[in-house]
């Protein structure tokens, strides 16, 4: 063990990440940039054909960084699965979607565990990152792992790491957020403290791998059910003619005691839409019921039938049915400023216009054209984001409050804004603006 810590604070061990995507990259380039030789392992060769000429693929993470990990030669990126043997340290951050019922889908992990086992060589080192249900390390991939008849800790240490990146985000990143550590065994959990303190700022160990994963599932489950609770309160709120938004302005002056959430179209994001259900349902295996993580996903999951139903009212209102108006949609992302569009409730909203007639348009300049998914191909292009072309909507659906969005003179000769986001309204603090429901 000692050796093996002593060529990690020497920086000679190679790491190995499985998985180049949103937590994948920027973790290789960390580990790159403190000075390891750093491999980055992919099943897609698109993504890994990008890093070798240096570009990158998502938006927030700039190609000079990766440009420069290339040409300084730490890190290269590979399709090459037999190379995990060069490696001292393995990091796994691969997708752990929900399947067609909103089970958990480790199958992605599992494939990677066979593919490490199939190389797996002693004074390794493998740590998972991806969100998944407690237990997952320890019943899943440990077997997986000690089925080649290596040994944890023996010949081989396991941990998982949970990722806490927040895409988008300046002033916290992968190198600067404290990192949860919790291994399958003592002597595994002082194995990834070690690789982790060696490029990272913070590192914060815990008794087990189990403690790691359910650290990661309450983040995400608490802001899961507070984003539903005030989701819940601002149609409560809006019944009475109450704006929810000027009663959070207003809670927040509490200096203890309160944390601001706020109300929105719905969930989006890889995380907190989907991990919540990772635990409801390995509760479930344990006889138990996790009753906040289902009410809270029942409400978020209504906001977008509830923000089309507010396009209808006010349509009504202007004397216009939703069918066979126009409806220019603002904003695919599902949060202001990336161009991260999983999940994004804009869809949902967006199948929901067209399904009562209406005819929708989107503007979204992240998003110069729709991206093919599993779930969909709605082959559309965004229309220009300008003042003239929102004009001629009978409707502007605000989803998502991108920056591009913030300008008054984009609004001004709109005929109705529907806001998710109360971003339009202050836009024309003196109240010359066009017609805002807030919804
Ligand atoms: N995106 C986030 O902000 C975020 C934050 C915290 C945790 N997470 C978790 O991290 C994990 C990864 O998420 P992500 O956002 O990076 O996903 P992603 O889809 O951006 O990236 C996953 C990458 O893994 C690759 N891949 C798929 N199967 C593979 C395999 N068998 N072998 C090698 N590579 C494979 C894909 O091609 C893709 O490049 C998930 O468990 C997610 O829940 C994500």
């Amino acid at each position: 063990m000692q050796a093996w810590i002593d060529r990690i604070a020497a920086r000679k061990a190679t790491v190995g990440v499985i998985g180049q995507g949103y937590v994948g990259l920027p973790l290789a380039l960390v580990f790159g940039e403190s000075g390891f030789p750093v491999l980055g392992f992919d099943v897609d060769p698109i993504k890994v054909a990008a890093i070798s000429k240096g570009e990158s693929y998502i938006k927030h993470i700039g190609p000079e960084r990766v440009a420069a990990a290339v040409a300084s030669g730490q890190f290269a990126a590979t399709t090459n699965f037999d190379r995990l043997r060069e490696c001292d340290a393995i990091v796994i951050c691969v997708p752990t979607p929900l399947g067609p019922h909103r089970e958990p889908d480790n199958s992605y992990i599992h494939s990677t565990a066979r593919e490490i086992a199939k190389r797996l060589r002693p004074g390794q080192l493998i740590v998972l990152e991806s969100t998944t249900y407690p237990g997952t390390t320890d019943e899943e991939v440990l077997p997986i792992l000690e089925g080649t008849g290596l040994n944890c800790p023996r010949d081989f240490h396991l941990a998982f790491s949970p990722e806490r990146e927040d895409p988008g985000r300046k002033n916290f990143t992968t190198k600067n957020i404290p990192k949860i550590v919790g291994g399958v065994t003592p002597e595994s959990t002082r194995a990834a403290v070690a690789l982790y303190a060696a490029a990272l700022e913070q590192v914060v160990p815990v008794s087990s791998a189990r403690v790691a994963e359910s650290c990661k599932l309450l983040e995400n489950v608490f802001r899961s059910v507070n984003i539903a609770l005030v989701n819940e309160l601002k149609v409560i709120f809006d019944g009475m003619g109450i704006d929810v938004w000027e009663v959070i302005r207003a809670a927040e002056t509490k200096p203890f005691g309160f944390m601001a959430f706020y109300p929105g179209p719905g969930l989006g994001g890889h995380c907190i839409p989907l991990d919540p259900f990772y635990l409801a349902w390995k509760a479930a295996e344990h006889g138990e019921w996790a009753r906040f993580i289902e009410l809270a996903g029942e409400i978020n999951t209504r906001m977008p039938r509830y923000v089309v139903e507010k396009v209808a009212r006010a349509l009504n209102e202007d004397g216009k049915a939703l069918n066979g108006s126009r409806v220019l949609v603002l904003g695919l992302a599902y949060k202001a400023n990336v161009d991260d569009d999983r999940e994004s409730p804009s869809y949902e909203i967006l199948d929901l216009l067209q399904k009562r007639g209406a005819r929708i348009d989107y503007c979204d300049p992240l998003f110069p054209k729709t991206r093919k998914t599993r779930k969909r191909d709605l082959g559309m292009t965004s229309v220009p984001c300008d003042g003239a072309s929102f004009a001629a909507y009978d409707a502007l659906v605000v989803a998502t409050a991108h920056d591009v969005f913030k300008k008054a003179e984009l609004f001004r000769s709109a005929k109705l804004v529907v806001d998710t986001r109360n971003m339009v309204a202050p836009l024309f603090p003196r109240g010359d603006g066009p017609r805002v429901v807030k919804a």
